[in-house]
């Protein structure tokens, strides 16, 4: 049993920290947590702005802002192997090759005065793929992404592309190479709602088709319930539980979960006013002591406030993980 589990893991993260040296202090961007993905799940990494999802994802690309960024402790396994020990030469050639990022905003990913053709050429020419015929290979990953005309778009440039159309781009030049592993940092935020769906579609598909694993970051715990099988919730700099989705949604076990399920509007019902968790999140510079959570949290005892709770396992094989005291 255990021997399948370490056959089907993917990513292995161990007690990583990342801060950021700054004149005013140490901001404790992600400090301390703990999490793997197996190879083709979804997971989701959801929170709410500020919680330290990019600085997680920037940190698995060893792409943490310097100078004043630095991952200060912790371990990144990539199939076993600690990338943190990885020169830069052999990060980047991890980087858009094993891993891949896909961001936000897809005219900030592409160059605005180079040809489509051009910039999905450079994924292959960047790590030496380029047996076979470019311009093919450039058709074919438009196709995988279905966009239409594919022969003609990639004379185009991104800007004669609509935002839906350059994120199928993005994700298509994110998987060229068969990735193992896709990292999305809040994909759809940028564009419409109607095409939201549609790229997350695309994303399930991609999974799908090409067995990669994705981690998907999000502020919105609906785009979690639509491709995620598993979800992380992160609160300042914290992974606070893990779940399956629907146990997630069925079973929270923390405070902060609950509160964010409550906050989501549900289709159909009519509701009064929608519900939000009071207060604001701490500033991550001189976290204060014991749970993050506990001063915005109606369930908080005095341990709360003075000692940062250990992670309960509520369910093993289901992976349901939550740190609280109120499980303690
Ligand atoms: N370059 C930086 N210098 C100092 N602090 C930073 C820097 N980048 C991010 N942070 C801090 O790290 C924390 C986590 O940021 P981030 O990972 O971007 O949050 P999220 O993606 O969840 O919205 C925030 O408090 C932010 O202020
Ligand atoms: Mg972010």
């Amino acid at each position: 049993m255990t021997e399948n589990i370490n056959k089907d893991l993917l990513l292995k993260i161990q007690g990583l920290k990342t801060h950021f040296f700054t004149k005013r202090g140490v901001v404790k961007a992600v400090d301390g947590i703990d999490f793997s993905i197996r190879k083709g799940e979804i997971v989701g990494l959801v929170g709410e702005s500020g919680s330290g999802k990019s600085i997680t994802s920037l940190s698995i690309m060893r792409l943490v802002p310097k100078p004043a960024g630095e991952i200060v402790e912790g371990k990144i396994l990539l199939d076993n192997e600690n990338l943190l020990e990885k020169s830069a030469e052999e990060m980047r050639q991890i980087r858009g090759n094993r891993i891949s990022m896909i961001l936000q905003d897809p005219m900030v990913s592409l160059n605005q005065i180079l040809r489509v053709e051009y910039q999905i050429g450079e994924v292959f020419r960047f790590h030496k793929k380029t047996n076979g015929s470019l311009r093919e290979k450039c058709i074919n990953v438009l196709k995988n992404v279905k966009v239409p005309s594919p022969e003609l778009r990639i004379r185009d440039y991104p800007f004669q592309f609509s935002g839906g159309m350059c994120q199928r781009v993005v994700i298509g030049m994110g998987i060229a190479n068969s990735p193992e592993l896709l990292i999305a940092d809040e994909p759809t935020t940028a564009l419409d709602v109607t095409i939201q769906s549609q790229i997350l579609q695309l994303m399930k598909r991609v999974q799908q088709e090409t067995g990669a694993a994705i981690l998907m970051i999000t502020h919105d715990l609906a785009t979690v319930a639509q491709i995620c099988s598993r979800v992380m919730v992160m609160y300042a700099g914290r992974i606070v539980e893990k779940a399956p989705v629907h146990t997630f949604y069925k079973t929270p076990a923390h405070p902060y979960s609950t509160g964010l399920i409550k906050s989501v509007p549900v289709l159909g019902k009519k509701i009064g006013r929608l519900f939000s968790i009071e207060g604001q999140p701490p500033s991550l510079l001189n976290p204060p002591a014991g749970c993050c959570f506990a001063s915005r949290c109606n369930m908080a005892k005095e341990i709360c406030h003075s000692e940062y709770p250990p992670e309960i396992t509520l369910d093993e094989n289901a992976n349901h993980r939550v740190s609280c005291w109120l499980h303690a």
